[in-house]
């Protein structure tokens, strides 16, 4: 089987090579997929850098003035921006002037059945935030709360080097889980799940066959 992007949605269950290697519940709402993409890493990854030549990344300035260390791009109707004026969902890349790129069938397919497998049926993201890691990149502990409907839920797919993922509680007090992400995983936060702070530590220096060294992590959310 083979997914161009542009084709009909992709039937992925009909392959019988997917076949994620496990889940575990991390909280009531919230689901670890243990490689859930890693069948379609490959084709994920060549997609990813399509849609990076046509919006490429940068590392935006925060609304506080500082430079982001986690390098950002976006492919969906919106797309996650942050800048002096804060965070803000746009239908265009402020460095261009374009629409951003569309999402591809296999992105959004990706999404939608990790999140019907948490529980989230009929999830269609409306953007999704192309994160990229190198050594020593962090992402410090936050909310994502910029989007409207917050009974939609958070996917995430990780591709490269792992990362340990930090997920909190409704407080920023409350001790976090370390939660390895590796290359191919999902994650899944809704529900009354879906304001828990979370982050990522330090990326630990290695190198990733398909990725080299970095992360990258696609992060789905329906913003409107
Ligand atoms: C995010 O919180 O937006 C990204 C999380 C990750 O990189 O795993
Ligand atoms: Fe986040």
């Amino acid at each position: 089987m083979s997914f161009d992007g542009r084709g009909a949605t992709p039937d992925l269950f009909a392959d019988p090579h997917f076949s994620p290697v496990g889940s575990e519940r991390l909280g009531e709402q919230a689901w670890l997929l243990r490689g859930w993409a890693r069948e379609f890493a490959a084709e994920l990854y060549a997609s990813v850098q399509a849609l990076l030549a046509q919006a490429p990344l940068r590392q935006m300035l925060t609304p506080g003035g500082q430079r982001m260390a986690v390098a950002t791009s976006s492919c969906g109707a919106l797309g996650w921006t942050s800048s002096a004026a804060g965070y803000r969902y746009l239908p265009r890349d402020p460095d261009s002037g374009r629409p951003w790129p569309a999402m591809p069938a296999l992105l959004a397919e990706l999404a939608a059945r990790a999140a019907q497998e948490a529980g989230f049926a009929g999830f269609a993201p409306d953007t999704c935030l192309i994160n990229r890691y190198l050594p020593g990149v962090r992402l410090s502990l936050h909310q994502d709360r910029d989007e409207q409907d917050l009974t939609q839920p958070i996917v995430s797919l990780s591709l490269g080097l792992p990362a340990v993922f930090l997920l909190g509680g409704a407080t920023r007090a409350e001790r976090q889980r370390p939660v390895l992400l590796e290359h191919g995983d999902a994650l899944v936060w809704g529900g009354v799940d879906r304001l828990r702070f979370h982050g990522v530590r330090p990326l630990k220096a290695g190198w990733h066959p398909l990725l080299g060294e970095q992360r990258i992590n696609l992060t789905f959310r329906k913003a409107r």
